[in-house]
């Protein structure tokens, strides 16, 4: 068991402009958006009372993104929001001003034509692209990295799209999917941005806002104004900086104390707040890790000047926190709801449980403040997308841990 942290000090480098595409006007035409597919719903916030109170704080918050229109993981926000900005463009619409149902109609199929969406994932975002691009009749390609779990591939077949299983990692097959793209005229849809390429990646974090809006009406509905801590896994920093971005525009200069976590072998925004000259740096190698949701080796630059900017400490752990995380959520205390927790999803509790219950841990507890008057909001941003990995986490007890 392994956790490193290093706090964000108050850095020069840090210039704390809120970013106006994360901006609460933004984020309202975004939500709207989302509001008009079919099926849509919030996802569940749970609040566990008598987990809260076991490790020592107020009050905890999931977010369950197992239940996404049935996709098992949040990222569809962000590929479907991004496919309809991009027909709304091809079509000269103003996407505030329009709905899934139209952009799904015969008629619009006439006019814009075949088209052909690629992407490179981990899985969770390929899933949401095949499901766009079905919903809208369209083709999608999916390239996975290598070792990919056959559930996460035959999730994307079932959706109608092609998946290929590469021998590369996921930044790898990111340049892969550039290739291929350039070769065949395709449009990439790509969770992460790269100079030249940031329209399309914007628009996908945009996506991602529609998670944390929810989170805060939730809260605001049951008379809780904000959390005092968040922690958001990274892979490329996309998802984390879409929703501290967000939440910068929304409390100002009473942000709540923001952790960003990542896997020990992935941990590129960790290295990046290291060499602390405020620029994004990467890692490589296999990338080893279950949570193969955040096994991403380079930051994307957008997200990373997001973190940079605005939270507060990073955090790279070993799996076993991830799989603390996963047990925890399906063991619940008393009547607390049972989550189906992933293993990227499940680190935010993991990480939470250690740093309350484990004296090792003590002096990154006192650094972000946590204590009996915390209210925690973490995101449990997948169920159990790999099922046999899910298994042998909670039935075998794989990653144990000893405190
Ligand atoms: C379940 C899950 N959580 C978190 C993330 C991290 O998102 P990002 O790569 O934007 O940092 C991913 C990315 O694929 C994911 O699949």
């Amino acid at each position: 068991m392994h956790i490193s942290s290093v706090y964000n000090t108050d850095r020069k480098d840090r210039s704390r402009e809120y970013p106006l595409f994360l901006s609460k006007e933004e984020v309202k035409n975004v939500r709207r958006f989302h509001k008009t597919f079919r099926g849509y719903e919030r996802t569940p916030l749970s609040r566990l009372n008598n987990l809260a109170k076991e490790i020592g704080v107020k009050e905890i918050f999931v977010k369950d993104e197992s239940f996404r229109f049935n996709l098992n993981a949040f990222k569809v926000l962000g590929g479907s929001l991004a496919i309809g900005k991009l027909l709304c463009k091809k079509l000269g619409i103003n996407i505030n001003e329009t709905t899934f149902e139209y952009l799904k109609s015969d008629g619009v199929r006439e006019k814009i034509g075949q088209m052909t969406f690629v992407t490179a994932t981990d899985g969770n975002h390929g899933r949401g692209v095949a499901w766009a691009a079905k919903e809208l009749n369209q083709k999608a390609i999916v390239y996975l990295p290598k070792g990919s779990a056959i559930r996460r591939v035959e999730a994307i077949r079932e959706l109608g799209a092609e998946a290929i299983v590469t021998d590369l990692n996921y930044d790898d097959a990111v340049r892969l999917v550039m290739k291929v793209a350039q070769e065949n005229g395709y449009e990439i849809i790509q969770d992460t941005a790269w100079n030249g390429y940031e329209e399309i990646p914007k628009w996908v974090m945009q996506g991602y806002t529609t998670m944390a809006d929810e989170a805060i009406e939730q809260l605001n509905e049951i008379g809780i104004e904000r959390p005092t801590h968040v922690f958001l896994q990274a892979g490329v920093g996309s998802m984390a900086g879409a929703v501290l971005g967000y939440y910068a525009n929304v409390f100002k200069d009473n942000l709540p104390i923001t952790t960003i976590l990542e896997p020990d072998n992935a941990a590129c925004i960790f290295k990046s707040a290291i060499i602390g000259d405020g620029k994004p740096y990467g890692v490589s190698g296999d990338l080893e890790t279950i949570m193969v949701g955040l096994a991403c080796g380079e930051p994307n630059p957008i997200g990373w000047n997001i973190l940079r900017d605005f939270s507060d400490m990073y955090i790279s752990s070993s799996d076993h926190a991830a799989a603390r995380g996963m047990r925890i959520l399906a063991n619940p205390i008393g009547n607390d709801e049972k989550i189906v927790s992933g293993e990227s999803g499940a680190i935010g509790i993991g990480i939470l449980s250690l740093i309350m219950q484990d004296e090792n841990y003590k002096e990154i507890k006192e650094k972000l403040g946590l204590n009996e008057n915390s209210t925690v909001l973490v995101f449990s941003t997948e169920g159990d997308t790999d099922p046999v990995n899910y298994r042998k986490v909670l039935w075998d007890g794989k990653y144990e841990l000893s405190l």
